[in-house]
């Protein structure tokens, strides 16, 4: 059977207090409804399409990579009213998921669930039962069977009293949609076209509801203000937390880890506190990152300890490598195993051969180091010349003195040395030294002038 996902995003959202729409606002470094949009393509539905209305076209490209079918719903006359923009391009076949731009949790896993109890009764609900359901749409239940939704302003004080709310995930039959929608009314305290109402109108049909119930809770919390978007922020990140632990992760602290997007571990990976890992990264086994890093798009191979306050972008790191504290990897750093970098050592765009090392106070920018290269503290490779950027070629076994410039373009031999404090702007031969500074000039017995007495 064919499922479409049709994703509610028209809303405004105006308990955010903010310029962006509220389905853009980011829940673990992703816009609200790209969890949504994530999630629907993992269930390889057939057609995925958003409503959208508030924040218009900024909506619509944030999301301009993906195949998405975008209906407008110019006035937001409620979520009813919502589904029924969609008639028009909606198959007449198959089953519609629908989903809401503002409950950007929900995972797979019930969605599937959803969709299989809903098959033979052609609609089903994902509920929640809850100690305080005020605010939600309440489901009224007969012998056990599912009769209505009422939405908290049309509830009775009874109704009020019921615990079990409408999440506002469903899974209906397209045929039932293209019937129902265009006969729902706005008669209701809210003067809305309900989406709810559908469930009263299977029920005339004779139909029987299907309802499941999701894992986590937070799967189904929605996004109103910042308070409920930083909450659930948190819910999300302990639950990741909770996923790598039981992947083997030592997580030091799991309520101060957070990860924005993909992370792949090996075994006994070792993360201490206030640790931000971003885009899509991978460590191997016993990799340790201290506090406070910062890691985005990089891959880290077993063994390789990262001390603290490191950051890192898309960069490649070998294994048993040791770096930071307060190291920088930028785009296109590739270390080889058993490297060493140290503090306030900044790598862009360069190679670093097997057991190299740069411990103290560097730029290597634009650099191919071979292995078993000692880079002196304070060196600065001076790649860039006002107008363009130029290589250093380092071989293997060279050793770069303390405070030097290697001016690009320039090439140092394998096994060369160049002196302390040296501007090296000629390439070095294999095996050479060169020195570039003035000879030391020396008086003996200096006197230092006086201050005078006044
Ligand atoms: C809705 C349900 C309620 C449920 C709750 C769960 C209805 C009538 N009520 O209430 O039973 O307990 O969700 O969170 O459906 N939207 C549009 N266009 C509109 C109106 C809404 O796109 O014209 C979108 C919103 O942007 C949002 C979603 O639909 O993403 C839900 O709308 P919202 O107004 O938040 O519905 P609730 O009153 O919370
Ligand atoms: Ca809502």
């Amino acid at each position: 059977m064919t499922t479409t996902v049709i994703i509610l995003a028209a809303g405004k959202g105006t308990r955010m207090r903010s310029n962006l729409p509220k389905v853009l606002q980011p829940l673990a470094g992703r816009p609200l409804l790209g969890h949504v949009i994530e999630t629907a393509k993992k269930l390889q539905a057939a057609n995925i399409i958003t409503i959208y209305g508030h924040g218009g076209d900024l909506v619509r490209n944030a999301f301009n990579q993906e195949k998405i079918e975008w209906v407008e719903q110019t006035e937001q006359l409620g979520t009813g009213h919502a589904v029924k923009v969609t008639l028009p391009v909606l198959a007449k076949e198959g089953v519609s998921l629908i989903l809401s731009g503002d409950v950007p949790c929900v995972q797979q896993s019930t969605l599937q669930k959803l969709v299989e109890a809903s098959t033979e009764t052609g609609i089903g609900l994902v509920t929640l039962t809850l100690e305080d359901s005020t605010g939600y749409g309440r489901i009224v239940r007969k012998n056990g069977k599912i009769q209505a939704i009422v939405e908290h302003k049309d509830a009775t004080e009874e109704q009020r009293q019921i615990k079990e709310i409408n999440t506002g995930i469903y899974c209906v039959s397209n045929a039932k949609l293209h019937e129902w929608l265009p006969k729902l009314s706005n008669e209701n305290a809210q003067g809305e076209y309900y989406l709810t109402d559908i469930v009263a109108m299977a029920i005339a049909d004779g139909m029987e509801i299907a309802s499941i119930q999701p894992e986590f809770a937070f799967e189904v919390e929605g996004v109103n203000d910042r308070i409920q978007l930083a909450a659930l922020e948190r819910e999300f990140q302990q639950h990741q937390a909770k996923t790598l632990m039981q992947q083997g992760v030592h997580l030091i602290d799991p309520s101060r880890f957070d990860l924005r997007g993909q992370l792949t571990v090996g075994k006994d990976v070792r993360i201490d506190i206030n640790v931000i890992i971003e885009g899509e990264c991978s460590f191997g086994d016993n990799v340790e990152i201290g506090a406070g890093c910062i890691i985005k798009n990089t891959q880290i191979a077993a063994n390789t300890k990262v001390q603290p306050y490191s950051v890192f972008d898309s960069a490649v790191v070998g294994g048993n490598v040791q770096i930071g504290p307060f190291a920088r990897l930028r785009p296109g750093a590739q270390l080889s195993d058993d490297v060493h970098i140290g503090n306030f050592v900044e790598v862009k765009n360069s190679s670093i051969g097997l057991g190299s090392k740069a411990n103290h106070f560097a730029y290597l920018g634009d650099a191919e180091i071979g292995s078993g290269s000692n880079i002196g503290a304070g060196t600065i490779t001076c790649n860039y010349d006002g107008a363009n950027k130029h290589k250093t070629i380092i071989g293997d076994e060279v050793f770069i003195g303390t405070n030097n410039s290697l001016v690009a373009p320039v090439k140092i031999g394998n096994g060369a040395t160049t002196g302390a404090g040296s501007t090296i702007t000629r390439d070095v031969a294999e095996h050479a030294l060169a020195v570039e500074r003035s000879q030391q000039f020396t008086k003996e017995n200096y006197q230092r002038p006086q201050k005078v007495k006044k």
